[in-house]
């Protein structure tokens, strides 16, 4: 099969990419850590799915609920496949990357960890791989550990992590960061958890976007996975575990489909993933992820990323000679993703993203639910630009030529 390597042949399958604002201007997209476009093909699998074979899964011996069943059980292998699951791990799908992590503090930690016991954690993470260790650490009385990160070099330090890991339970270690661009050296996180007998969960929410992730290559016991940053729909993600973790687990939410049998004293739950989706699951976001992996399958991952990567060092040179912007992030570095933080020193972040919106251009601001890291660097938000495959050349340039108008009309 010969792989997309040509970027606006990419490009063109994204209909929302044509799209004229109600001002008139061409929208320019750079909001892509919050949440990527779709191709057409995956709205196609969605449709066809409710004007097809609307129906639950597991449950009905009728014809629809047989396809609906398929559809969605081979969704799960997909996602199994693309990212390179061991044999023996599993995929429990859930809402998105921040519902997979509370179920690792819950279906594992709750379980698993006792009083005294430490999480490590480190000042890049997102609110997400926070929140439910914060709340776990009180409900069991464990000590959270946070490894610093260097606001000059905007990466971890790693002589802290190598300390901190030491006697700790577990990692809980973003990927890349959201605000920066940064890529962990997971590999060597997760080796260096695991020699000092920790268990490690990733959160993946952007590297998912960015690389071909292989959880057999990076050993972590826990990967945390969205569909929606990596072209699939939002509503859907998974909590990735290696072989051995489902038998250290227990269920988090009750209900339907998750037992095999339900007495009035007790319940029998499933032995297999479902024990973990009670309920009615996500039928057609899964299968609309499946279609992103099998669009994805067709992209030049490598070269996509090369694209995006000249499209972010373009955007920050180009915002470097701005007077006054500083730039949040090492863009010198090539496993960086394509996100572009910036300030201006005394234009308001969000003046900075009302005008670039009115001239089209669509940024994202704030503290990116990353507060911690916020505080690291001394600001209270950045603006954060992010690119990815499908943008062009020329909406990076068009970036930088806004933000130069901006500065010079108003700072
Ligand atoms: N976590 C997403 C972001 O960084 C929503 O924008």
């Amino acid at each position: 099969m010969a792989l997309i390597s040509d970027m606006s042949e990419a490009r063109s399958q994204f209909p929302i990419l044509e799209r004229i604002l109600p001002n008139g201007k061409k929208l320019i997209y750079l909001d892509n850590a919050a949440t990527s476009q779709k191709p057409s093909s995956v709205i196609k699998a969605m449709n066809e799915y409710y004007t097809g074979y609307n129906s639950n899964v597991h449950r009905a011996v009728h014809t629809l609920s047989g396809e609906a069943t398929e559809a969605f059980e081979l969704a799960r292998q997909s996602v199994a496949n693309w990212f390179g699951l061991p044999s023996g791990g599993m995929v429990l799908f859930t809402s998105g990357t921040t519902d997979a992590l509370n179920l690792c503090a819950l279906g594992w930690g709750k379980v698993n960890l006792n009083s005294g016991d430490a999480i490590v954690l480190t000042e890049m993470e997102h609110h997400s791989n926070i929140v439910p260790w914060q709340m776990l650490a009180k409900e069991k009385n464990l000590e959270l550990r946070w490894v610093d990160v260097n606001p000059e070099t905007y990466e971890l330090d790693l002589d802290d992590y190598i300390s901190k890991i030491k006697g700790a339970k577990l990692a809980c270690i973003i990927h890349t960061s959201n605000v920066l661009g940064t890529r962990n050296p997971v590999e060597n996180l997760v080796k260096l958890a695991h020699e000092s007998g920790a268990k490690i969960i990733l959160d993946c929410a952007q590297a998912a976007a960015h690389e071909k992730l292989d959880m057999e290559k990076i050993n972590a016991d826990f990967l945390a996975v969205t569909s929606h940053k990596m072209c699939g729909p939002t509503g859907i993600g998974a909590l990735l575990i290696s072989p051995g973790i489902f038998e250290e687990m227990e269920p988090v939410v009750g209900g339907g489909d998750m037992i095999t049998e339900v007495f009035k004293e007790y319940s029998i739950y499933q032995e297999n993933e479902h024990r973990f989706e009670a309920g009615t699951p996500r039928i057609a976001e899964a299968i609309g992820w499946s279609a992103a992996i099998n669009w994805m399958r067709k992209l030049d991952m490598d070269a996509a990323h090369k694209h995006t990567l000249k499209l972010a060092k373009n955007a920050a040179d180009g915002l470097r000679k701005i007077p006054g912007i500083k730039i949040y992030g090492d863009h010198s570095k090539d496993d960086v993703s394509g996100v572009v933080s910036f300030l201006h020193e005394s234009l308001h972040a969000e003046d900075i993203a009302r005008m670039l919106d009115s001239m089209g251009i669509a940024v994202r601001t704030g503290h990116h639910c990353a507060q911690p890291l916020m505080r690291r660097l001394d600001v209270t938000a950045t603006n954060r630009a992010s690119f990815y495959f499908y943008n062009t050349l020329e909406e990076s340039n068009a970036f930088v030529d806004a933000l130069k108008t901006i500065v010079e009309r108003f700072a």
